[in-house]
């Protein structure tokens, strides 16, 4: 018996039926997988001679979920809970044996055979809610009846992945497999273990983990006020509750039909579409044009100059992918500061509870310090993180150009300066890259690797081949002031300032911008980054700045009084004896007022929705100026730079995507309304204006 269907084969071993899914990259559950499901198991029902069916994925994985290109499409039958169902109703024994991962639809297919078998590395989870979905495969019903309400709802609320014996512990899979080894071998021994035993049908649907209806609804309730506080705007994880509050009221059927219900709303939603962009776009952004054209450079060994903010968190991440580091500052007691720095990280760890003293210990084992260039000599790639000076930073690479072995990559973390200038003082500008990590560095998963005029493919692909060492998302930029993310910052920034200008509170724009999903608003992160990186580059700019275009004062007004947030207890918020989250402070509105006066601004009110269609538009503008330009490759680039390095919520897709949903000639009209107030500062971007001429929108240029 056998079958033409490439994505799903079956043949007979002896009386087990092994059905393999082989859709590669990831055996995701495309349409012509569900049909080869479907075909299989009738195939197994028929044949008199299969005692049981054996489910099994090729390559690395068993299933990685639904197939997620689908979502958004017209439905096509069979769907993936008929699938399921078949499968469950099988009157011959299913038995699932998984390695690599059973993510989402996989690990439902799994629940819905009779026996689940893991390999010792397989990783187990239900990540719906990561894509604003619920399990809609019958998750949802039969992971609580099989493990548990508390269990399942941790595993459906957090996405997280299970490993093979936490996942046996809870009672997930029934059988654990050894590491490694061939799951088509382990699952037959495994199956002919259960015919022997005349194991019968045993569907998770009749599991009785719900039993204790009083704990399962504790287990509810508990998920439901923990969610209500933590979801932030989420619109999944409750979905997800009701429907495990369905699987202990209903029975199965009913609970299956609530769940579907759930399922089509939530992948109708927008936030749905937001996260499903993110997830795409995160796996477009490495593949720069570079990446495809050169092979990186080895890298074996890493040099750090400037052991600061920046240079320690740099470190740590190095460390922790496991490189040897070298740290070079400028004198014992800097370098003791940066070592002390590193260790701070860890020390925060260990007493956490997060790491032992004995790993810290081989963790710093890596950590070199010195004062000295020379300890260079042999690395293979140097990120220098000085201060933010031209002249401080050509020195640096003056000494780096001397020390540095041929073929050594030589990387600047600078935010704003101009790299290809910093390039054109050496005698190597091939080598030269920018790597502008997002503080602090060891947690911020952004990495902008920005690629001045005359670096070397390899050089560039040796950059984002480190960024994957570091387990960072890099996004590639050009060289400009401020790159993709720190360029539309100021300009979005600046249209928060005029709104504070004209009236509206500090307070009020960071609750707004908050209530739209991010972390925390503008002036909040101005206080937590400290103001004076942006008065310093205020003043840089101030010689070339439009004459025509307005310039609020406030911030310079509070940067003159040391006010300069967090660090120094007060900024626009006040930090009462070391407090990390501020209250108002009645002298900065008093500030505000006085500069209000100066500038000849009568206060008048904003709205929050006028707030974020100000704030947004600015945004929007400048990441189509920057798409324009070349700076971002394409619109999904500014996206991923603002989800990873700018707290812009994730549900939403990042600010080009958010422009799509509203509609950017709905976005263009704002400016032009805006701009009959401030026609300097509201200049419709030539990108946006020709896309709303076309009807395309920032989705049609990156396809390309
Ligand atoms: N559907 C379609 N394509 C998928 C996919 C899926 N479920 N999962 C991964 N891919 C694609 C990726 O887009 C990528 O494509 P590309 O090479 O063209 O860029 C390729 O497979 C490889 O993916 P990764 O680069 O992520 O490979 P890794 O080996 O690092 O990771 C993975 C593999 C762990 C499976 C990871 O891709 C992953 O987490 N995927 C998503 C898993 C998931 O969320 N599943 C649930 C889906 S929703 C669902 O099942 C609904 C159901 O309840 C009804
Ligand atoms: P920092 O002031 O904390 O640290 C700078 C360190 O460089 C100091 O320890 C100083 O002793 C050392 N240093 C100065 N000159 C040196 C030299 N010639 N040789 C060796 N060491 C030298 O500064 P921070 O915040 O770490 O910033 C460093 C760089 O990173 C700057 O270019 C900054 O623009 C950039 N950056 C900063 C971010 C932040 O949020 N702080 C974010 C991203 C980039």
């Amino acid at each position: 018996m056998g079958s033409a269907v490439a994505v799903v084969r079956y043949a007979q071993h002896g009386a087990i039926l092994v059905v393999t899914i082989d859709n590669a990259p990831v055996n995701a559950l495309g349409a012509e997988v569900r049909r080869g499901l479907v075909d299989a198991i009738a195939a197994a029902e028929a044949a008199p001679g299969v005692a049981a069916v054996l489910i099994v994925g090729a390559g690395r994985n068993f299933i990685g979920g639904a197939d997620i290109r689908e979502f958004g499409k017209p439905p096509v039958a069979p769907l993936l809970p008929d699938v399921c169902q078949r499968i469950e109703a099988c009157s011959k024994p299913v038995i699932a044996a998984i390695h690599g991962v059973a993510l989402g639809g996989g690990l439902e297919v799994a629940l819905a055979a009779h026996y689940r078998l893991a390999l010792g590395g397989a990783k187990l989870g239900l990540p719906e809610v990561l894509l604003g979905l619920l399990p809609g495969a019958g998750g949802t019903q039969r992971a609580p009846r099989l493990i548990g309400a508390q269990a399942a709802l941790d595993m459906m609320l957090t996405g997280r992945q299970l490993g093979a014996a936490e996942a046996r512990a809870l009672g997930l899979v029934d059988k654990l497999g050894v590491d490694a080894a061939d799951p088509l071998e382990q699952g037959l021994a495994y199956a002919a273990e259960l015919v022997a035993a005349h194991a019968p049908a045993r569907r998770t649907r009749d599991a009785d983990r719900l039993a204790d209806v009083a704990a399962s609804q504790a287990a509810i309730d508990a998920a439901r006020s923990s969610t209500a506080k933590q979801a932030r705007g989420l619109f999944s994880p409750l979905k997800i509750i009701d429907a495990v509050q369905g699987a202990l009221d209903l029975p199965f059927d009913q609970g299956m039909a609530l769940e579907r219900a759930l399922f089509v709303q939530c992948l109708d939603s927008p936030q749905r579409a937001g996260l499903v962009h993110a997830f795409f776009a995160e796996r477009e952004v490495v593949k720069a044009p570079e990446t495809r054209v050169a092979q990186p450079r080895p890298i074996a060994s890493i040099g750090i100059v400037g052991g600061g903010t920046m240079g320690a968190g740099i470190t740590v991440a190095a460390l922790d992918a496991g490189l040897p580091v070298t740290m070079i500052e400028v004198d014992a007691a800097a370098l003791a500061r940066g070592r002390a720095l590193v260790e701070k990280v860890y020390d925060g760890q260990v007493a956490k509870g997060r790491m032992t003293a004995a790993a810290k210990a081989t963790t710093m084992a890596r950590y070199t310090g010195s004062t000295a260039y020379d300890a260079l000599a042999q690395v293979d790639l140097v990120i220098e993180a000085v201060f933010e000076d031209m002249a401080v930073k050509q020195a640096v690479f003056a000494q780096l150009d001397r020390v540095c072995k041929p073929g050594a990559v030589l990387a600047t973390n600078t935010s704003y300066l101009d790299i290809d200038q910093i390039a054109a003082s050496t005698t190597r500008p091939a080598d030269v890259v920018g790597l502008h990590f997002f503080s602090p560095a060891n947690i911020m998963k952004l990495l902008e690797i920005v690629v001045p005029e005359r670096t070397a493919p390899e050089v560039v692909a040796t950059a984002f081949a480190l960024a994957k060492l570091l387990r960072k998302t890099p996004v590639r930029a050009g060289v400009c002031d401020g790159f993709i993310g720190n360029r539309i910052l100021a300009v979005y920034r600046t249209a928060a300032d005029h709104m504070l200008e004209d009236g509206a509170s500090p307070y009020q724009i960071d609750a707004a911008v908050r209530a739209f999903g991010y972390p925390m608003g503008p002036y909040q992160m101005s206080d937590l980054a400290g103001g004076d990186i942006g008065w310093a580059t205020r003043k840089r700019r101030a010689p070339t700045r439009d004459p025509r275009a307005r310039y609020v004062q406030i911030a310079d007004r509070l940067c003159e009084r040391g006010w300069f947030g967090q660090k120094t207890g007060r900024g626009y918020y006040l930090y009462a004896d070391g407090a990390r989250s501020g209250t108002p402070d009645p002298e900065v509105a008093a500030i505000v007022d006085a500069e209000r006066q100066r500038a000849g601004v009568r206060a008048r009110s904003f709205t929050d929705d006028e707030i974020m269609r100000r704030y947004m538009a600015a945004m929007i503008n400048e990441g189509a100026n920057v798409v324009h330009e070349g700076i971002a490759l394409r619109p999904l680039d500014v996206d991923v730079t603002f989800v990873h390095g700018y707290g812009f919520p994730r549900y939403r897709g990042g600010p080009m995507h958010y422009a799509d949903t509203i509609g950017l000639d709905q976005v263009l009209a704002d400016i032009r309304t805006f701009a009959q107030d401030d026609p300097v500062f509201w200049n419709a971007s030539p990108l946006l204006v020709e896309l709303v001429e076309r009807g395309e929108n920032f989705a049609s240029l990156n396809q390309a």
